[in-house]
């Protein structure tokens, strides 16, 4: 395997972090929260008006209604109830460019897969990721920039780690590492360049097609081995089954660590008291990316669709609806946190709803706190008197459904 089989859309003038960057908004602060306050006051449930929001004609509406699900309640009640509200929708939306998934399965084709696909995530194999994959990770990146007193935290570090993460864990070629980054990358664009995205889903089936083949006939330790080996009641995944999972992976895995991480460093530069404590007692680090998780959660948003008229809240949704789930406003519902918008790692901790709840709760939870966990002790190890860089532009946070800060320009020591 080499790296010219993930060489498919080649443009060398073309940098994707740059571009992914740019199209995400890179200079546009979007902050949704102060709207979310009247939203979860006056309409826990809403129907959207996508004549007045996006200036649609007649005969350009949707078919069916889309609505806005915006309090913990709401939010937890439809997540908690898969028979009632599906996650099919994804198909339309997601399925083009990563496959047939986990994401956009119900009952009972959900719980057989991810009975499969949780046989790879045994605390035996996360203490090896922890050991073996993720601390090196975050080390080699921090190498690269230690000695220069300054970074931009986001392009140095969160950004790239969680996809070297995934490289490592799959055990790809060290050759093939910078075209699999780059073709991620464009996966992951799939709402800003479908084109692209589309070139790099082709591209990796063809390149995990060769991988599961070989990894089939000599498997090891490696996840793509150990989903190959997978078997449940007598069932196996296929290759497609596996590589729609891999393509998630990027999605799922890699592009929301990316951010809940930048955003927690974000949180904490932005209050250099919270950043000190942190750093002097270590025993406040699960607090505090649990609350980065709450503040900023890096998905504001995720999809559902009532399967028969379902009454929710004082509206009365019907089946082939879209339900837009609000998690950033459920996670700021004052019928829960105090001073919600305030991000503070001393308040008192209670669940929040950022990895969602109920069958298609994250899958990753267990391996996403631990790599922020090993980030973070790694940053504040190697970067003593870590501040904002006083000369550069402030840092901010934007996107309307991810969400993360674009560059976080930092000095140390
Ligand atoms: C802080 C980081 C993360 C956050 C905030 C997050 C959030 C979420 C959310 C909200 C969902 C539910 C989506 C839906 O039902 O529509 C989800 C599902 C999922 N996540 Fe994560 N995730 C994170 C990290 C990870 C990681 C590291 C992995 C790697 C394995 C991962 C794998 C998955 C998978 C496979 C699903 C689909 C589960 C299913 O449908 O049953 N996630 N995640």
């Amino acid at each position: 395997m080499t790296a010219t089989d993930l060489d498919t859309t080649a443009d060398d003038d073309y940098d994707p972090f740059d571009a992914f960057n740019r199209k995400h908004g890179a200079g546009v602060v979007e902050n949704p929260y102060p709207d979310f306050v009247a939203m979860r006051r006056d309409t826990p449930v809403a129907e959207l008006d996508l004549r007045e929001m996006f200036g649609l004609a007649d005969d350009e509406m949707p078919e069916n209604a889309v609505w806005t699900v915006n309090t913990f309640d709401t939010v937890q009640a439809v997540l908690r109830d898969g028979e009632a509200f599906s996650s099919k929708g994804y198909e339309e939306v997601m399925g083009a460019v990563f496959g047939h998934s986990i994401l956009e399965m119900d009952e009972p084709e959900h719980h057989t897969y991810r009975g499969l696909i949780q046989q790879a995530f045994t605390r035996k194999a996360m203490e090896r990721w922890e050991r073996d994959v993720i601390e090196p990770a975050v080390h080699s990146l921090i190498d690269e920039f230690v000695d220069e007193g300054r970074a931009d935290l986001v392009k140095d570090l969160t950004f790239p780690f969680p996809f070297e993460v995934i490289a490592d864990q799959l055990c790809l070629p060290e050759d093939d590492k910078p075209r699999f980054h780059r073709m991620a990358t464009e996966l992951i664009s799939v709402n800003i360049d479908m084109e692209r995205a589309l070139g790099a889903s082709a591209a990796l089936y063809e390149y995990f097609s060769k991988i599961i083949a070989e990894r089939r006939k000599a498997p090891d330790q490696d996840l793509i081995s150990v989903l190959a080996r997978a078997e449940l009641d007598g069932q196996q995944l296929t290759d497609d089954e596996i590589i729609a999972f891999l393509r998630l992976l990027l999605s799922a895995g890699a592009e929301t660590t990316y951010r809940s991480s930048s955003n927690l460093l974000y949180g904490l530069l932005t209050h250099p008291d919270q950043l000190e404590a942190v750093r002097d007692d270590r025993s406040l680090l699960p607090q505090a990316i649990e609350e980065g998780l709450r503040w900023e959660p890096p998905l504001l948003t995720i999809m559902r669709s009532p399967t028969r008229t379902v009454q929710l809240a004082d509206k009365e949704l019907q089946a082939g609806d879209t339900i837009v789930i609000n998690i950033g406003s459920a996670n700021h519902d004052e019928s829960r946190w105090e001073n919600a918008d305030e991000f503070d790692i001393f308040r008192p901790q209670i669940p929040h709803i950022a990895f969602a709840s109920g069958v298609h709760m994250c899958l990753g939870i267990h391996l996403a706190r631990m790599e922020t966990t090993v980030v973070m002790n790694a940053v504040l190890d190697r970067l003593p008197e870590l501040r904002l860089d006083p000369d550069a532009e402030a840092p901010y946070i934007t996107g309307m459904v991810f969400r993360a800060p674009p560059a976080l320009p930092v000095v140390f020591g």
